[in-house]
């Protein structure tokens, strides 16, 4: 089979450097990865072409990469599941500095890491022989333990792309790993500080990371499950958290959403620190209201909204 790739590449060492691509077109057996393919590139066609690997078996999380526009793992994706017209696109992972060609830099993604503090924090005394958890705790963490750091998640994560302080999908699926270890006694302060500027409350639930995910860690699933914790543990000061509860309240009530009362809502009608925030969501409003989708100032309630509270009614458990 012949293929050709088609590189985003980047020399730094070359004068007033910028990206440019390159085009290789090579012959490749049927279970050729992306990898295999570039390190043939490499090995016979050009030396230069700076491409991070280790393992070759999905274990090390060197290779992400972006793969027709996705992230992935370049030694865990078939060339013949990828290919198209011939050709695979290859780029470097999002949201990170490129060093040259595919190479990234991951301080960022480490830096967001560290942040959580990934490491065990147990409460009272150390126990004589070893902290004992229950089996089921610990099996309900396998699949974020899976997580092999190779940041495909934040390559392609849509808040980062517009935000660089959000701690995004990889490091906050480490924090919900310690959140929910049952051996853990610093769930609260955790809990506290993910729920600030730039965390939990900031996905937005695009389910890219879970997409690109090549070990299944479904990073905003664990987001998710950590923003239930928050509220459960009474952190409801945030815009993300009067959101959450704003909306199910409005919905609970009317059978469908009120889009005019979920902002000032959401921000806090007397929350004097969102003023400026309240008042910059007015111009989307009256764009809104130009092009006919303003909602009705006079909400509009289903005449079978009984059937809505039902549903609430037994998601809460109260029949
Ligand atoms: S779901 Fe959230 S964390 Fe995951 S990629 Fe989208 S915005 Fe980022
Ligand atoms: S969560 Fe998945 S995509 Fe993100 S770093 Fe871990 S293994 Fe890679
Ligand atoms: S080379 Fe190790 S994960 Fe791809």
């Amino acid at each position: 089979m012949k293929v050709t790739l088609d590189i985003g590449r980047f020399n730094p060492e070359s004068p007033g450097p910028r990206p440019y691509r390159q085009e290789f077109t090579l012959e490749v057996e049927n279970y050729f990865t992306v990898l295999d393919a570039l390190i043939r590139i490499r090995e016979y066609e050009d030396p230069t072409l700076a491409v991070r690997c280790s393992c070759r078996a999905s274990i090390c999380g060197s290779c992400a990469m972006r793969i027709n526009g996705h992230a992935g793992l370049g030694c865990k994706t078939k060339i013949i599941s990828v290919i198209k017209d011939g050709r695979v696109r290859v780029d470097p992972a999002g949201n990170l500095p490129t060093v040259k060609d595919l190479v990234v830099d991951m301080k960022p993604f480490w830096d967001k890491v560290r942040a959580v503090e990934p490491y065990l924090q147990p409460e009272g005394p150390e126990p004589v022989d070893e902290y004992l958890a229950p089996e089921a705790a610990m099996l309900h963490l396998v699949g974020v333990m899976g997580c092999i750091m190779c940041g495909a998640c934040l390559s392609d994560c849509t808040v980062l792309e517009v935000d660089e302080r959000f701690l995004g999908p990889a490091a906050l699926a480490k924090a919900y790993r310690f959140v929910a270890d049952p051996r853990d006694g610093a769930t609260l302060k955790r809990l506290k500080q993910y729920n600030g500027e730039g965390g939990l409350w900031d996905c937005t639930r695009c389910m890219e990371c879970v997409q690109v995910c090549p070990k299944g860690v479904a990073p905003m699933d664990r987001i998710i499950a950590m923003r239930d914790r928050a509220i459960t543990a009474g952190l409801h000061g945030t815009n993300g958290a009067r959101h959450a509860e704003a909306f199910a309240d409005i919905v609970k009530h009317n059978g469908r959403l009120d889009e005019i009362r979920l902002v000032p809502r959401s921000y806090g009608i007397f929350n004097v620190m969102n003023l400026g925030a309240m008042l910059a969501a007015i111009p989307v409003g009256i764009r809104a209201w130009r092009h006919g989708k303003l909602p009705p100032v006079i909400p509009h309630k289903l005449s079978e909204r009984q059937n809505v509270r039902r549903i609430f009614d037994k998601v809460e458990g109260r029949k």
